[in-house]
């Protein structure tokens, strides 16, 4: 008798695991953000794109530029990550020292919460394949420079520590 009840008290239990895991998911396309902050009581996700595809064949030196000054725009003046992200691969590799890993999540972990309050100034922008850079002062910590390595299209590489801006 004992092993009976067991029996079904296991078969209930498969029963409603198996409920769990047949719950509907949320295609990927509409995932809100692994990143949620609140902004102004507002809470505001970060939506993470598809990661940028090497392009086949690869852009021209100007198409690429032309991509690198939309990143640009995205990135530091309507700071939209969602928009900037579209142009990083998921390859992407980030030698910041204290990135906790390579990809665009990690990146968007780290600016998910701080970059909508974050005060931007532009200081320059500039592309020489296969490398761009950005300079730019941001109320969180000051002065930087970005170099970004693209490769067919996309942004595969990243440096901000020691950097200089071309010209300078
Ligand atoms: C940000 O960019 C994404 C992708 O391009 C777009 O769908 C979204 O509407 C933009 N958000 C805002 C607030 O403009």
């Amino acid at each position: 008798m004992v092993t009976v009840r067991i029996v079904a008290l296991l078969a209930g239990l498969l029963g409603a695991m198996e409920m769990v895991s047949a719950a509907p998911t949320r295609s990927t396309s509409e995932v809100p953000s692994r990143v949620v902050v609140e902004d102004d009581l507002q809470p505001a996700a970060v939506v993470t794109p598809p990661p940028c595809v090497a392009m086949t064949p690869a852009p021209s030196v100007e198409e690429t530029e032309a991509r690198f000054d939309k990143f640009a725009n995205a990135f530091l003046v309507t700071k939209n990550l969602t928009e900037a992200f579209e142009y990083i691969a998921a390859s992407y590799r980030n030698h910041n020292p204290f990135a906790s890993g390579d990809g665009p999540g990690p990146a968007l972990d780290v600016l998910g919460p701080i970059w909508p309050r974050t005060q931007i100034t532009v200081l320059g922008t500039t592309f020489n394949s296969p490398m761009s850079w950005l300079h730019y002062r941001n109320s969180m910590s000051g002065e930087i420079v970005d170099r970004y390595r693209w490769d067919a299209g996309c942004i595969v590489e990243h440096w901000d520590q020691g950097e200089k801006y071309p010209g300078t």
